[in-house]
């Protein structure tokens, strides 16, 4: 037997990117898969060779077997599901958003402490092949000390063939304001993070303290679909632009979102990133990033220095199994991911994205919502380890 043996619980859209991680890595097999939807559970033990099927996630847990989960279940039920794990000494890769509100997601984050246990959240966007080369590129100084941070999104278009990946038919937990965790604004709740947590890994870590929502009025129709994130059809406002100031006040960030989902259009596809350093600038593409082009051909990432010839990359990884990119997000991103949960658990070392990484950006998501309602920017730290994007809403002040 190998010796990383981990049960995976949730077997819909990003599970089988999760399955490919563990199948690659040479010390880990999935020994155990648990959905509430049977046949769907039998079907990926089937096609993943997983020796046994789980209706229940308690029961799961019981199986003396693992030493690992792999929880890829609706929000909701994120911090539930680690707490349980943690503490009968799994150790646990957890779905971004990792909680709903600060406090309990700190609460998880002691639990694994107190255990022993490695916690890691799966924020893809850190392991993403031409992120980690933008970073390893401001690292080596090539652009000077990073300043600003601007994100650019476009539409996520999905591939024809993605469909074993779109997940269960009932997928009403995206849009439900208490499972999704966001209130109002699931859209937002759900991807945030990501855009939040790339934002301090392109800028050197460097933590974001102050946010600001720009909202939009939706005026309904038909235009919030057609894209593999639907259903995301209910609410009726957004936030189309979040703009940031790091805790170096000489640092800044702005994200805006130009989308069929939102009624615009963008001609670069996905997320794409520009960071200006105080002697060059790279522009990257991450999730289902399309369109960057350099004299006439598509490139992932290009490097902009005072005095020298541009340098330009591609990272030729198999392309997305989801999304129409040639960015391998749900692949190699993913693989890249669980690798490193892997290796984390077996050596005993933190991970480089944690439960507290996860908590951090759950808190920024949550400043921009809290900033949306109350119309005024929001520093990180004010959020109270209570607050929800679900509850009551906090008075204007
Ligand atoms: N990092 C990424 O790139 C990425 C991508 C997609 C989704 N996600 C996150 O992963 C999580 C799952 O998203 P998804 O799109 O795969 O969802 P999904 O709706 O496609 O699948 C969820 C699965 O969980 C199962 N489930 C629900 N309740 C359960 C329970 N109590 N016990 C066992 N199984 C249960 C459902 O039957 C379903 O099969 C979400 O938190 C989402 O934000 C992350």
């Amino acid at each position: 037997m190998k010796p990383f043996r981990v049960g995976m619980v949730g077997l819909g859209l990003v599970s089988e990117a999760h399955a490919k991680g563990y199948e690659t890595h040479p010390l880990a097999q999935i020994v155990a898969v648990c959905d509430l939807d049977e046949k769907r559970a039998e079907a990926f033990a089937v096609r993943h060779d997983v020796p046994r099927v789980y209706g229940s996630f308690d029961a799961m847990l019981a199986d003396p077997a693992l030493n690992a989960v792999d929880i890829a279940t609706p929000t909701h039920l994120h911090v539930p599901m680690t707490l349980a794990a943690a503490r009968v000494g799994r150790h646990v890769h957890c779905e971004k958003p990792f909680c709903r509100s600060v406090g309990e997601g700190l609460l998880a984050c002691q639990a694994a402490r107190q255990r022993g246990v490695i916690l890691a959240v799966g924020e893809s966007y850190v392991f993403l092949s031409s992120h980690m080369q933008a970073r390893e590129l401001m690292d080596a100084g090539e652009i000077g000390r990073p300043m600003q941070i601007r994100q650019r999104h476009g539409a996520w278009l999905e591939r024809q063939i993605a469909a074993i990946h779109t997940g269960p038919t009932n997928r009403s937990w995206r849009i439900h304001p208490e499972q999704s965790g966001g209130g109002e604004y699931p859209w937002i709740f759900d991807h945030a993070v990501h855009f939040f947590s790339a934002a301090e890994y392109l800028l050197q870590d460097e933590p974001i303290a102050e946010v600001y929502a720009v909202t939009s009025q939706d005026h309904g129709g038909p235009k919030r679909q057609g894209a593999a994130h639907d259903p995301y059809t209910a609410p009726g406002v957004d936030i189309p632009i979040i703009t940031w100031k790091y805790r170096d006040r000489a640092r800044q960030g702005v994200w805006a979102r130009a989308e069929r989902l939102n009624g615009k259009y963008d001609y670069r596809r996905g997320f794409g990133t520009i960071i200006s350093g105080e002697t060059g600038m790279i522009e990257v593409l991450g999730e289902g990033g399309a369109n960057l082009d350099w004299q006439g051909r598509e490139v992932h990432l290009i490097l902009f220095r005072e005095g020298k010839e541009p340098v330009t990359w591609r990272f030729d990884e198999g392309g997305d199994d989801v999304w129409d990119s040639e960015i391998s997000y749900y692949s190699r991103a993913h693989i890249t991911q669980i690798h490193h949960f892997v290796d984390s658990a077996l050596t005993g070392r933190d991970p480089r994205y944690k439960g507290e990484d996860g908590v951090h950006a759950v808190q920024c998501t949550l400043a921009a919502i809290l900033s949306a309602q109350q119309g005024r920017p929001v520093r990180v730290e004010e959020v109270p380890e209570d607050f929800t994007a679900y509850g009551p809403r906090r008075p204007a002040s």
